[in-house]
């Protein structure tokens, strides 16, 4: 519906914004989109289908049969089968970025995503939330935070997870991610128009969230 509330949040990876978004969307009792899981999951389909990870139109053309769903607690379901894991390795890290890139799966995903806008209201999360998916948003937010923080977040995250990592490599991979994000052709990854910027480097999760919750109060709601 196109009168239900949306808040955006955008920014790159490791700002925070996942964990900031489902808190928010929590709080308020809205729905929440991952948008980051629905590029995830397709690079994963293409992939597990041996299509080439630079055929927009193959990837694009497969989207529509996909069965995606996001059962809750960060959970992500392809065809019944939980990829919550599958889709957060390094090489999907990589190959999302490369699928998110190509014109024509960025197409297809737009009504997917708008799919979501369902009352109360809705939280989207992602890179292009504010700029292209939701430009009408009332509140738009856009997190950031030095590269080093954020590899060093990432970092702690693999190990929680028991996973192996170098932290100069996660380094090296998140900057050549974010070239990526930010030069590509299409929704390039910027602020988007009235956007609030919230540098989290020093922040913890609960004080980004009170200040995404009290500017939205202080708007009015
Ligand atoms: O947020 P994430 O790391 O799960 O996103 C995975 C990839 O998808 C990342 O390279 C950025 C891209 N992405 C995008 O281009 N647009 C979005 N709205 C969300 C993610």
């Amino acid at each position: 519906m196109s009168n239900t509330p949306v808040i955006t949040i955008d920014g790159p990876s490791a700002t925070g914004k996942g964990t900031i978004a489902s808190l928010v969307a929590k709080e308020l009792g809205y729905r929440l989109l991952d948008s980051g899981a629905l590029y995830r999951v397709l690079a994963l389909a293409a992939c597990e289908e041996g299509i080439d990870l630079e055929d927009g139109a193959a990837i694009a053309g497969m989207a529509p049969g996909l069965k995606i769903e996001f059962p809750g607690n960060g959970r992500v379901s392809l065809g019944g089968r939980d990829v919550s894991s599958e889709i957060r390795t390094g090489t999907m890290d990589e190959s999302a970025s490369r699928v998110a890139a190509l014109p024509e799966v960025r197409q297809v995903l737009l009504p997917v995503q708008h799919g979501f806008r369902s009352p109360p209201g809705l939280v989207a999360e992602g890179r292009d939330m504010g700029a292209v998916v939701f430009p009408g948003a009332k509140y738009k937010f856009f997190l950031t935070a030095s590269p080093e923080i954020r590899a060093s977040r990432r970092y702690r995250q693999l190990l929680d997870r028991g996973l192996g990592a170098r932290l100069p490599d996660l380094l090296r991979d998140l900057r050549a991610r974010d070239r990526r994000d930010e030069q590509r052709s299409i929704s390039p990854l910027r602020p988007a128009d009235r956007a609030i910027e919230i540098d989290t480097s020093q922040l913890t999760i609960v004080q980004v969230v009170d200040q995404i919750m009290q500017k939205r109060r202080q708007g009015g709601g």
